[in-house]
């Protein structure tokens, strides 16, 4: 229970027949300072219903409240300022914690009710770039966030595998590639061709023409073009699994913008029914003037389909597939446009549940401040980063902890997890430098720096050989314990404020704090010493380990008992 649930329960007890428990505790405050307490509430707001002076209802109340639970309660003018005992309070969130371990923080808000994220979608015949590890962990971790609170995530790749580009890689493939090539090295070969086509394009612009060719051909299931394409599909695909295998994220579909392909007519169907399609200049497009949008342009005057075409397939599919009660899109910022678009499509076709539609945009990751770019052959190329950062966390470990045992596998779980809580720990539309020796830090605010805090913890409970003891109280009121106590105690409004921004940096932050003010516990506190609080400083470390695994597991990541 949180205080305001406390504090609520309290008042409601007095004011049971004139108020009801949630409208108490929607009245609570947070006071400004903490020399008002840690709950306050208005009795003004009891004034209509008493026909007395705010201060008299204050002070009426303060008499009848059963003050067990509080270190004191204060009448302060029309406000009553309730300060925690944070004896009753450590009892209560550790014994919680204790009690539902990492169940803590749950809830049924979702209703079971599905939500597909629409998350990572790399292209096809493209290596997988920074943006799209970004899009891949931070929908990974928003699907474990909303499945916390009940919701069903759907986790859908919808792959960059249909559009003109691969009319180009075609022609590309047939003039300059050979199929040994391909197999050799997909990736950087069909980026090769790609590269190489635009470079000859620029002089025989020609070949534009030959690639919006293939890609007509590609369309109309050509069968050559349709072999040619689902090799590319297939060789690109195994070179991305690697790397989702590494940082441990499934998908359920991978259907992707081609699986939509025989979809597109009942979208132009639909639009020309609500007579909203308009001709510019041959092509189809939707206006959005009244949205102050660009037009949507939906068919190219040869015909073809584009991008928002087979968003807008896919969003009716979605729809239709899941009956969901929200639809996320794990995509750049640069895309915003975009998504405005598609929704206000949806909307202009009269479907309400456009509005249960969200971007959910997020920043650049850069380089010494610039923008990593793949045009050109200028990339970086994230299989390396991953194996880097695996190579650095094992060579700290190596340091500190030679003899671990399964150390491989903790390196993995370390060097990874670092890049994905670096991902995480900022607000997600904020662009934020990436510098590989500082990501796998262990200290600072970094993933390896929890993860160590968590392994810490549980040696001070092997050391102990904790068991759950039944009749420990759990009561501790020191000021370091207080401080985690908080941090436990404020975990389920954490997880719903992290589900309700899409924001997992909510939890990455809390996972800091919370190690942060574990570690200082750690340094004033004798926490093994014999006395009669052992049991209860055992079951706060305990409780706290809980959490903090929670918080990890909730971003995507392990949590070793050692390293
Ligand atoms: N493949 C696109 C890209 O790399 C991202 C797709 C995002 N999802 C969507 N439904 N449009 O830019």
């Amino acid at each position: 229970m949180n205080n305001k649930e406390i504090v609520a329960k309290a008042i409601y007890d007095v004011v049971k027949d004139d108020l009801s428990l949630e409208q108490v505790e929607q009245l609570l405050e947070n006071p400004k300072s903490v020399d008002h307490g840690d709950v306050a509430f208005p009795a003004f707001s009891l004034a209509k219903v008493y026909r007395k002076a705010p201060q008299q209802i204050a002070a009426d109340l303060a008499d009848k409240i059963e003050n067990r639970n509080f270190k004191k309660i204060e009448v302060v003018g029309p406000y009553l300022n309730f300060f925690m005992d944070k004896k009753v309070v450590s009892q209560a969130i550790i014994g919680q914690v204790l009690q539902e371990k990492n169940h803590y923080g749950d809830t049924t808000l979702g209703a079971g009710r599905t939500v597909p994220i629409d998350m990572s979608s790399p292209n096809i015949a493209k290596p997988i770039s920074m943006g799209h590890l970004r899009s891949t962990v931070i929908g990974n971790s928003i699907a474990f966030i909303l499945e916390k609170i009940g919701y069903e995530p759907i986790r859908i790749n919808h792959l960059g595998d249909w559009g003109t580009q691969f009319g180009k890689l075609i022609v590309a493939y047939k003039k300059w590639g050979s199929e040994e090539a391909v197999q050799s090295e997909p990736i950087n070969e069909l980026l090769r061709l790609y590269v190489h086509f635009h470079e000859e394009a620029e002089e025989k612009p020609e070949l534009d023409d030959e690639a919006r060719a293939w890609f007509k051909k590609l369309e109309e299931g050509d069968q050559e073009a349709t072999e040619l394409w689902k090799w590319f599909r297939e060789e690109s695909l195994k070179e991305f699994d690697k790397i989702y295998a590494m940082l441990e994220v499934g998908f359920d579909s991978y259907n992707g913008e081609a699986f939509y392909n025989d979809k597109m007519d009942e979208v132009v169907t639909l639009l020309e029914e609500k007579h909203l399609l308009k001709e510019n200049q041959g092509a189809e497009i939707v206006d959005l003037t009244e949205y102050n949008l660009n037009p949507a342009l939906i068919r190219k005057s040869d015909g073809a389909t584009l991008y928002i075409t087979r968003d807008l397939a896919a969003a009716l599919y979605r729809k239709r597939t899941y009956d969901f009660a929200k639809a996320i899109y794990v995509v750049g910022n640069e895309q915003s446009n975009h998504f405005k678009q598609l929704k206000a499509v949806i909307n202009e076709l009269g479907f309400e549940w456009s509005q249960d539609m969200t971007h959910v945009p997020f920043g650049l990751i850069t380089q010494g401040g610039k923008k990593l770019s793949t045009r050109k052959g200028k990339i970086v190329l994230l299989e390396e980063v991953l194996n880097e950062a695996v190579q650095l966390a094992e060579n700290q470990i190596i340091e500190k902890n030679p003899d671990l045992a399964n150390r491989e596998e903790v390196a993995k779980q370390v060097g990874i997890g670092s890049v994905i809580f670096h991902d995480l720990k900022n607000d997600r539309l904020n662009n934020f430098d990436f510098v590989l020796e500082d990501v796998v830090r262990f200290e600072g605010e970094t993933g390896p720096y929890v993860q160590y805090t968590h392994a810490r913890a549980m040696s001070i409970l092997r050391k102990a050989d904790f068991t759950m003891d039944e009749k420990a109280e759990y009561v501790l009121d020191d000021k370091d314990s207080w401080e985690v106590i908080k941090l436990l105690q404020k975990f389920p409004e954490v997880v719903l404020q992290a589900a309700e921004k899409y924001e997992p940096s909510v939890i990455a932050k809390h996972a800091i704090q919370l190690a942060q003010a574990f570690n200082k516990y750690y340094a004033h506190v004798k926490i093994l010493a014999e006395d009669p609080q052992k049991e209860n400083r055992l079951a706060l470390v305990y409780a706290m380990a809980t959490i903090l695994k929670e918080d990890l597991r909730l971003l995507g990541l392990h949590a070793p008992n050692e390293m």
